[in-house]
């Protein structure tokens, strides 16, 4: 399924935020969105999952306007994992993972066979089994990262939009998170578009970077074309050196300034 944005333009009240974007996450590939605080990302990935109408342009999943699709169609297809969620009240993990079902269930209806298969599934992907009767308010920050990205996984899209899905997170679960949906992209053609901070991981689990600043593409492509030093020091103001990975030569990018407050550094 590919999710296509054509000539957004996205307003919180009067002020434009996002000026005429076009951007697109092509079919069973890997696309982050990076840039700085600010730069519009959460925003341009609330509007792909139709959380924000624009107030110009067009959202097509599969070549069909996102706006005229009813929500449970779009649920169906297309997950999303917010920056950040109220957590509701005493609802235990495995409930809250249920929610993952809604568009998948008849009206009346209770949970199939179906449904609980892939609430376990989420919950043993996402490494919850011991806290599946645990309330979610009582989970720590990562525990309940994981949780939410349960209940994305439980909704089993075809289309999975995850805003910094490894906050939160040790690197260990950083690293699981990322290689798990790596893995669901790769086995299952499952179209991907995350906000990731962390420029190294962006490079390494994703086929495509989109970096944006204000609202706006500056630069767009494989790791290899987007994380260049003249790149970086434009977006983020970071003087950068780009070196291979040492194992898999990836762009490797790492600051010059070693905390020294030096300007010739
Ligand atoms: N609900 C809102 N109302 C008004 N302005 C907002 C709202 N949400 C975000 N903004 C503003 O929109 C801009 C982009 O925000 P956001 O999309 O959250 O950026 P990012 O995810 O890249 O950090 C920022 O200037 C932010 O202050
Ligand atoms: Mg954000």
């Amino acid at each position: 399924m590919t999710l296509t944005a054509n000539n957004l333009t996205i307003r919180y009240g009067e002020k434009p935020i996002v000026p005429n974007l076009s951007i697109t996450l092509p079919t069973g590939e890997v696309t982050a969105l990076i840039g700085p605080n600010g730069s519009g990302k959460s925003t341009i990935l609330r509007t792909l999952a139709r959380l924000i109408q624009p107030s110009k342009g067009t959202v097509y999943l599969n070549g069909r306007n996102i706006a005229q699709m009813p929500t449970r169609e779009v649920a169906r297809q297309l997950a999303m994992l917010p920056q950040s969620s109220e957590i509701p009240a005493n609802i235990s993990v495995w409930e809250l993972i249920g929610f993952g079902r809604y568009p998948h269930r008849s009206l009346l209806g209770s949970f199939s066979a179906k449904d609980i298969a892939a609430m376990r599934w989420a919950l043993e992907i996402a490494g919850l089994e011991p806290l599946a009767d645990r309330s979610v308010d009582t989970l720590s920050g990562g525990e309940r990262q994981r949780a939410w990205i349960a209940l994305a996984l439980a909704q089993q899209t075809e289309v999975l939009l995850l805003d910094e899905p490894t906050t939160f997170l040790d690197i260990r679960h950083q690293l699981e998170v990322l290689s798990l949906v790596r893995r669901l992209n790769r086995e299952h053609q499952i179209t991907v578009g995350w906000v990731l901070h962390d420029l190294n991981q962006a490079a390494a689990y994703s086929d495509r970077l989109i970096v944006l600043s204000q609202g706006t593409v500056v630069a767009s492509g494989s790791p290899a074309d987007v994380i260049t030093p003249p790149t970086i020091w434009d977006v983020f103001g970071v003087k950068m050196v780009v070196v291979p990975h040492p194992i898999n030569g990836l762009p490797l990018c790492v600051p010059c300034d070693l905390g020294k407050t030096d300007e010739s550094n």
